[in-house]
């Protein structure tokens, strides 16, 4: 297959020049390509198959790979980073995020769990570290929905800041370029802006067209930081604990599809490409190589128009897919009281 060369290294011939992928700048002058990879294989797609699939999504110009330990297969995407640097990637061309797990908030954790991370990843730093979620509660891989930490505690604001603070130690470190925040509400993010030496510079939040958080996302935007999107297809595959009946599908949106129809791409394409308009980051997941590789030539291809845009912020309806239940504290809560609804931190 005749083949492009980026620098010195070849991106297939289909492939997208990393180059040419726009890129969204953080407060601190870094770049950050404006789509990733997701690496979650959602309980259902093995690690090797993950693993393989970054090089090969490196082969068509993806440089941004969304990780994280819980993911259970840093270990294996490791190798495959290792690799892709030996044949001439420059570590610099990539953004690799990876994000500390809720197991590993306490006081002596944080630097041991990203340490972990890089040396399963194979990197002398990372570019991204997330706390994934702010609640400190362990679940065991592949549970079902009604599983319950006994020990698990609510979101309490001076515990976070312990956790925050060994975050931005890792900045000083060395170990993390940047740090940030996921699966965040205003209530919780007001304080820690108050309060943080290091303001996050992301904010990983579930979003596509059927949820939107235009609150947050304004006030996340509003205070300079970028937020990335998660889950930007509404997660199809996702697992069993995430999927209750009143989940609504994007892809089956009439709006998205027309749109699809128009563009000749499946509708899947059409929410990350208003994901990149409107200005999130998507971080979509495939092991597919057409459905990836679409993914990321959709940010060098026409844009939506304007009609469009304003056509699917309209048909938002609200609808949290990945709900949390599993990090609840005390019986007879509901999912909602993970997220704050009333604008204050749900009371423990
Ligand atoms: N911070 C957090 O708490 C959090 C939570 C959830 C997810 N995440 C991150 O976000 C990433 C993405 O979210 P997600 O995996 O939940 O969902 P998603 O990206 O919305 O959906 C992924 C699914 O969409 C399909 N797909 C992708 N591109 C397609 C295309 N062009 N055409 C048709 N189908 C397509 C994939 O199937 P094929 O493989 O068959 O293409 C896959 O099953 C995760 O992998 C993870 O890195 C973070």
């Amino acid at each position: 297959m005749k083949a492009m060369r980026e620098n010195m290294v070849t991106i297939d011939s289909d492939g997208v020049d990393p180059d040419l992928v726009p890129k969204k700048l953080l407060d601190s002058g870094a770049r950050i390509p404006c789509i990733g990879l997701g690496t979650f294989g959602s309980d259902k797609i093995s690690g090797e198959v993950v693993a393989e699939t970054v090089k090969s999504a490196a082969a068509v110009g993806y440089r941004h790979f969304d990780c994280a330990s819980v993911y259970a297969n840093e270990h294996l995407i490791g190798e495959s980073l290792q690799d892709l640097i030996r044949s001439g990637i420059r570590r610099e061309d990539l953004w690799i995020t990876s994000k500390l797990w809720n197991d590993n908030h306490g006081k002596h954790d944080v630097i041991p769990a990203c340490e972990k991370s890089l040396k399963d990843l194979r990197l002398d730093f990372l570019d991204l570290y997330l706390v994934h979620w702010p609640f400190p509660n362990y679940h065991p891989p592949g549970c079902d929905v009604t599983s319950r930490n006994p020990d698990a505690k609510p979101y309490i604001h001076e515990n976070f800041m312990k956790t925050w603070r060994q975050m931005e130690k890792i900045v000083d470190m060395g170990l993390v370029k940047h740090i940030g925040t996921s699966n965040m509400t205003i209530p919780k993010l007001k304080p820690l802006l108050r309060d943080a030496e290091i303001k996050p510079a992301c904010n990983q939040m579930e979003l596509h067209p059927h949820f939107q958080q235009p609150e947050l996302y304004d006030f996340v935007v509003d205070n300079g930081i970028v937020p990335i999107g998660y889950s930007p297809i509404g997660s199809p595959n996702r697992p069993e604990r995430d999927t209750t009946p009143e989940d609504t599908v994007d892809t089956e949106d009439p709006l998205i599809i027309r749109i699809a129809e128009r563009l000749n791409v499946h509708p899947a394409v059409v929410c990350v490409k208003w994901a990149i308009q409107r200005g999130q980051i998507p971080i979509p997941f495939s092991t597919n190589r057409r459905n990836y590789l679409s993914n990321l030539r959709c940010t060098v291809q026409a844009s939506l128009t304007d009609d469009d845009m304003q056509a699917i912020e309209s048909i938002d309806k609200n609808c949290r897919l990945i709900k949390g239940q599993v990090f609840l504290w005390k019986d007879n809560q509901s999912w909602e009281d993970l997220w704050d609804l009333d604008g204050e931190i749900t009371p423990p």
